[in-house]
């Protein structure tokens, strides 16, 4: 039987951090045996906020780490195909066709794009930035995945997708899954910050080392109202037990430093100390690997390489079944040229 697919990814903009991995990573890693799996490094989504040539020269570096995080993580290559979205000429067909799908008032109802724009001082919207997930739609449809992982915030933009494969079917006949959302939580930032982002500079990426995520732990913000380790403290909402949460298998030490830190028997050194080393045991091997993978020339573009052959084949697979739906000429072949120069011999076609 064949596998239900997923199709998920990332954009280009820096190193993946601890919020990618709770929002996206540790689904597709748990999920890539069950599934047939398609990772897109999401290029051209960046030049809907960030069109200047010298962010567009950035991304290439951006690529070359977000390929050596998935697979320090475990995504394996052999298993899943990795790519980038701007080496795929269908994503680009697809999404003018998409574009047909969806209204103007639909797309300015989607909350993240105005965020976006705001986030990236923009002075007005951008025709592509509305279109962001109109893209992504067809990032998604064009691999006809069933499910999506992606963190919460993005739940708006699958929700596209999902009305636009629903509008095609309808009007076309049955070519696209209506695809899934599974979601992911999204991590608060070191600071305290509702979301832990790049730009708001409070991440731990996943490979920074031991001294820069003890540091970065130390820094942490807690309950602000606990001026002294005897003060009873709040641990609910706690970036610093959220973290732990996620990071401390030691379920034991987790409830006896929340006990204690309700009761005000602990100082926040202590919490934080048993969070570092915490989050560093998860990272350790994610180091080692990562100098493993880097060790290898040449290994990354191969990935790309092989990655973008098969979604290639996958993209003309789904862009024939996307003409014939609906009735589109698409290229001419050439068993129409051999009879048209049948019929006119006079005709040179070169
Ligand atoms: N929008 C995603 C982000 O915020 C990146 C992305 C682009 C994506 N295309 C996708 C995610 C397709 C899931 C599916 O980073």
């Amino acid at each position: 039987m064949n596998k239900k697919r997923i199709l998920t990814g990332d954009r280009p903009t820096g190193k993946l951090h601890l919020g990618h991995y709770v929002g996206s990573l540790a689904n597709r890693v748990r999920l890539q045996e069950e599934y047939e799996c398609f990772f897109i490094i999401a290029d051209l989504h960046v030049l809907t906020t960030r069109p200047e040539k010298e962010h567009i020269l950035a991304i290439q570096q951006n690529i070359h780490e977000i390929v050596l995080d998935y697979l320090t993580v475990g995504i394996d290559p052999q298993q899943s195909t990795i790519f980038v979205q701007s080496a795929i000429p269908g994503i680009y067909e697809l999404n003018l066709i998409f574009e047909m799908l969806v209204s103007v008032s639909r797309l300015e109802r989607v909350p993240s794009l105005k965020e976006m724009a705001r986030d990236a001082r923009l002075e007005a919207m951008p025709f592509g930035l509305l279109g962001y997930p109109v893209l992504q739609a067809a990032d998604i449809l064009l691999p006809r995945a069933h499910l999506v992982p992606v963190a919460r915030d993005n739940e708006a933009h699958v929700e596209v997708a999902r009305e636009i494969a629903r509008r095609f079917n309808r009007l076309y006949g049955e070519v696209f899954p209506e695809p899934e959302t599974l979601v992911g939580e999204v991590l608060v930032g070191t600071d305290g910050q509702a979301k832990a982002s790049k730009s708001l500079n409070n991440v731990i990426y996943l490979s920074d080392d031991a001294a820069t995520v003890e540091r970065k732990v130390r820094a942490m913000y807690t309950d602000p109202q606990r001026v002294r380790a005897d003060i009873p403290g709040r641990v609910e909402g706690n970036p610093v037990f959220i973290y732990h949460d996620a990071f401390n298998p030691d379920r034991e030490e987790v409830e006896d430093l929340k006990e204690r830190y309700r009761r005000g028997q602990v100082g926040d050194v202590e919490v934080k100390e048993k969070l570092a080393r915490a989050i560093n045991a998860f990272l350790e091997p994610i180091r080692e690997r990562r100098a493993y993978y880097a060790a290898q020339p040449g290994l990354i573009e191969d990935i790309l390489f092989t990655g973008m052959q098969r979604m290639r084949r996958e993209s003309d697979e789904t862009m024939s079944l996307v003409r014939e739906a609906m009735g589109l000429a698409g290229p001419v072949t050439k068993p129409d040229l051999i009879m048209q120069r049948a019929l006119a011999p006079g005709l040179i076609f070169c």
